[in-house]
C-alpha cells in the first residue's frame, strides 16, 4: 500500500515500504534529487529537510512515521522569504565550493532564522555545527546567515 506524505504542499503517494527513509523516497521514488545523501546515518546534515518547519535529517526518518506532518525540501526553499534571502546571501558571500552539502546547510539555516530571526554568532555556530562541509566553507556560511539576520 502506498504511503501518503505531504511534500512542498502537495500530497504524494509513495509506493514503498513504511520503513523507507524519507531521503530514499525523495530521491529514488519521487526524483527529487536536491536533498543529498551524505552519510546515511544522521551524522552529516546533507539530507536536511523541514518537517513541520523543524530541520530534520531525512536519512533517518521512515516515511511511515511522518503522518500528517508537512515536509518541505530544498526544491521549495525559494518560495519562502527567508529561504529566498538566504539563497541570495549564499550568492553574495560566494559560499559554495563543491556545493554538495549546501542544500542541507540552507535548510538548516532557514529553520534557524525562522525560529530565531536575530541569532548571535554563537547561536549560528551552535545551530549549524552538525552540518558538515568537506570544503570547510563554515566562515562564509556563517557570514551569509548573519547577513540575512541583520
Ligand atoms: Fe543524513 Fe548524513 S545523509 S545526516
Amino acid at each position: 500500500m502506498a504511503v501518503r506524505v505531504t511534500i512542498n504542499g502537495e500530497a504524494r503517494d509513495i509506493d514503498a515500504p513504511e520503513d523507507m527513509p524519507l531521503l530514499w523516497a525523495l530521491r529514488q521514488e519521487l526524483g527529487m534529487t536536491g536533498t543529498k545523501f551524505g552519510c546515511g546515518i544522521g551524522m552529516c546534515g546533507a539530507c536536511t529537510v523541514h518537517v513541520d518547519g523543524q530541520a530534520t535529517r531525512s536519512c533517518s526518518l521512515p516515511i511511515g512515521s511522518i503522518g500528517d506532518r508537512e515536509v518541505s525540501t530544498i526544491e521549495a526553499l525559494g518560495e519562502t522569504p527567508v529561504g529566498q534571502a538566504l539563497q541570495q546571501a549564499w550568492l553574495d558571500e560566494d559560499v559554495m565550493q563543491c556545493g554538495y552539502c549546501q542544500a542541507g546547510q540552507l535548510m538548516n539555516a532557514t529553520a534557524l532564522l525562522n525560529s530565531n530571526p536575530n541569532p548571535t554568532e554563537e547561536e549560528i555556530e551552535n545551530a549549524m555545527q552538525g552540518n558538515i562541509c568537506r570544503c570547510a566553507c563554515y566562515k562564509r556560511i556563517h557570514s551569509a546567515i548573519a547577513e540575512v539576520a541583520k
